[in-house]
């Protein structure tokens, strides 16, 4: 008897197809929830880097824009070529790229200056708390400097937090999809291993990117990188969970060990 109960025991615990109930209701709980994270992860990325260079979607000059800067010009320069460039008329933005050529002064900001914020950009930049006030002249002074990328310090910061974050993400989604069917072992080990290698590609290419902007590239590869991987890991869990066994299909296969 209780030889038969250990066998059903192991039976159960073979693979995804034959996980207990519970156990498939705990993976597929997290998968939902994490696959909605992966799509609210892409719309925020979206939404803050793909809009760097004042065009919608993620492209290399977005990531050159947040990581690198614009060596050339001040953040307020290229927000007046780019997103906000209907915000003023050109006759105005050259006496602001003049402002800014001169070095920022602060009496030339009162006299020519401050009358332009005032009256085009105040009522978004005074009232909605997210913006930079580029009404005040330290703010504004600020924007005008030449634009040196993402700060080392907030570059630390993302970088532990999406390191830490993200490895617990990886490794569940990767425990889980440990139990499918169907792969040989050295082809599951390496979509298991495959996010956590593009997750540093990822971040290295952030700091990397700082330096030279040529590997701008390499962040997008990253990302896209471990999303797919990520994505396959999420889908064929899911499958072989619920699909599979609806279908009669319960697979004898040790998924995990010999
Ligand atoms: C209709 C509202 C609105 C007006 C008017 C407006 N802006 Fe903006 N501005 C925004 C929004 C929204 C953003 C953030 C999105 C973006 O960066 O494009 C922004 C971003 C910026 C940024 C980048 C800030 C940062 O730290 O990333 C600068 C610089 C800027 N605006 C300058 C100006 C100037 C100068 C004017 C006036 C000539 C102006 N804006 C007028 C809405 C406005």
């Amino acid at each position: 008897m209780a030889e038969n109960t250990d066998e059903i025991t192991k039976n159960k615990w073979r693979n995804l197809t034959s996980l207990p109930f519970p156990i498939k209701a705990l993976f597929t709980g997290y998968i939902l929830v994490i696959g909605l994270g992966l799509m609210m992860a892409g719309a925020q990325i979206l939404l803050t880097h793909g809009m760097a260079d004042g065009k919608f979607g993620v492209s290399v000059d977005d990531i050159v824009y947040s990581y690198y800067g614009n060596r050339s010009s001040s953040k307020l320069q290229s927000k007046l070529n780019g997103s906000m460039q209907d915000k003023a008329t050109s006759q105005e933005k050259a006496v602001i790229f003049k402002w800014i050529a001169s070095g920022a002064g602060e009496h030339e900001w009162q006299t020519t200056i401050n009358p332009i914020t005032q009256a085009k950009c105040a009522h978004c930049h005074a009232n909605i708390t997210t913006l930079p006030n580029v009404t005040k002249y330290e703010v504004i002074k600020e924007l005008a400097e030449v634009d040196m990328g993402a700060e080392t310090a907030s570059l630390t910061r993302v970088s532990h937090i999406h390191l830490f974050g993200i490895a617990f993400i990886f490794f569940f989604i990767g425990f889980i999809f440990s139990f499918a069917v169907g792969f040989p072992k050295w082809l599951k080990g390496l979509l298991i291993l495959t996010p956590y290698a593009f997750l540093i590609i990822d971040v290295g290419a952030w700091w990397l990117t700082r330096i030279d902007p040529g590997f701008a590239w390499m962040v997008i590869i990253g990302g896209f990188g471990y999303s797919l991987a990520s994505a396959v890991m999420l889908s064929t869990s899911l499958y072989q969970m619920w699909i599979m066994p609806w279908r009669g299909r319960i697979s004898s296969e040790k998924a995990c060990w010999d």
